[in-house]
């Protein structure tokens, strides 16, 4: 199959869309820009449709989606709020939304099994991308995981998008580079003695500082392997093909001979860096001289893709600091690395 990329131009960006209701609404799966990373958009009542975005991204089925609505009273249609969560899911709406903020909520029947893996929750965004509204806006709401294959990096360009999936899917809409670069944060609701509490069930562009001005924020629950609460918890996820390790704070690099490294620094050379400790056949800067967690956020999975593609042994990342944005970078990081290195018989067939 011939994958056709189109660019969303200022002038006839709603043809575009249009076109990819369209392929939808006809079952198909098409790749959206979205302001974290590039989705695979199914309809999400369409259980054959969805069956295709796991078929495509080679993924487990025990790995539920995100649905992505265009507008709030989209949220009905496939969540029921509960009465004692209403006025924080709200004010949370009202604060964040459109945004990178997933809520995980009790699912309504609609929903196939096939998106929520058969939890009976389902996680609901609405992502602050003008294409990915627009789409979900006149198609109603859309199951979308990141557009990559299963335990890779996400991508954060359309070409990224086609070097994932091209020619397994008819359609990608090019929407420029992703503004946040990572995954959003995913919240769940529950009961605290106290109140509402929020279930931090994985970190992203949205704080922990800022969830907690509305309520207070907790870790995920420790999980057996074969129950999982957030499965963007498994390990292995965010993995390149080179092997990755992390050097925590604190901890010393020592070339060995023979091995061709290549190094993702923070911020280049300087400090605690590790530039100067030997030649580098190759260097990823995230944000040069600048220490922007922002920035190194937006450019993260870009420098993994390029040091996973230099034909490297393995690549070496600098710590960043555990602040804002910077603990869902750490987090990925430190999942990046695991995947190599407990890659268990369980992990092997993901
Ligand atoms: O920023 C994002 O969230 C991107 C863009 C495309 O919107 N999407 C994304 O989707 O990262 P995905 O499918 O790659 O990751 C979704 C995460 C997975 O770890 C999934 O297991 C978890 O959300 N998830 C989905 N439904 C859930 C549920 N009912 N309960 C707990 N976790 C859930
Ligand atoms: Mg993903």
């Amino acid at each position: 199959m011939d994958t056709k990329l189109v660019v969303a131009d200022f002038e006839d960006w709603r043809e575009t869309v249009a076109e990819a209701v369209e392929l939808l609404q006809a079952g198909e799966v098409v790749g959206l820009p979205t302001e974290t990373v590039y989705g695979l958009a199914a309809d999400a009542f369409n259980a054959e449709a969805v069956a295709k975005v796991f078929e495509v991204k080679e993924r487990p089925s025990f790995d539920p989606l995100i649905v992505h609505v265009g507008r709030r009273s989209q949220v009905e249609e496939v969540a029921a709020v509960p009465e004692e969560f209403h006025e924080l899911v709200r004010d949370m709406m009202e604060e964040f939304w459109p945004g990178p903020l997933t809520f995980v909520l009790p699912k309504k029947e609609a929903v196939p099994d096939l998106v929520t893996s058969g939890m009976d929750t389902v996680a609901v965004r609405m992502s602050a991308h003008e294409v990915m509204r627009a789409v979900a806006k006149e198609m109603g709401p859309i199951a979308a995981p990141s557009a990559n294959r299963f335990g890779r990096i996400s991508p954060t360009s359309a070409a990224a998008v086609i070097e994932e999936l091209g020619g397994k899917i008819p359609m990608v809409i090019d929407g420029g580079a992703c503004r946040d670069g990572v995954e959003s944060t995913i919240i769940k609701p529950e009961m605290g003695e106290k109140g509402p509490i929020l279930r931090l069930l994985r970190p992203g562009p949205i704080s922990k500082e800022q969830l907690r001005e509305f309520a207070k924020v907790v870790k995920p629950k420790k999980t057996k392997a074969d129950h999982i609460e957030s499965p963007g918890q498994i390990e292995s996820h965010y993995a390149p093909a080179t092997p990755l390790r992390v050097i925590e704070k604190g901890m010393e690099f020592e070339p060995e001979e023979g091995i061709k490294y290549g190094l993702l620094s923070y911020r280049g050379e300087g400090g605690t860096s590790l530039v100067d400790v030997m030649e580098w056949p190759e260097i990823e800067v995230l944000t040069p001289g600048k220490g922007k967690l922002t920035e190194a956020a937006v450019r993260l999975f870009y420098c993994l893709r390029k040091l996973d593609s230099s034909g490297v042994d393995e690549i070496i990342a600098e710590p960043i600091s555990e602040t804002g944005i910077g603990v869902a970078l750490m987090d990925r990081l430190r999942r990046a690395a695991a995947g190599h290195a407990k890659a268990s018989p369980k992990n092997d067939n993901v």
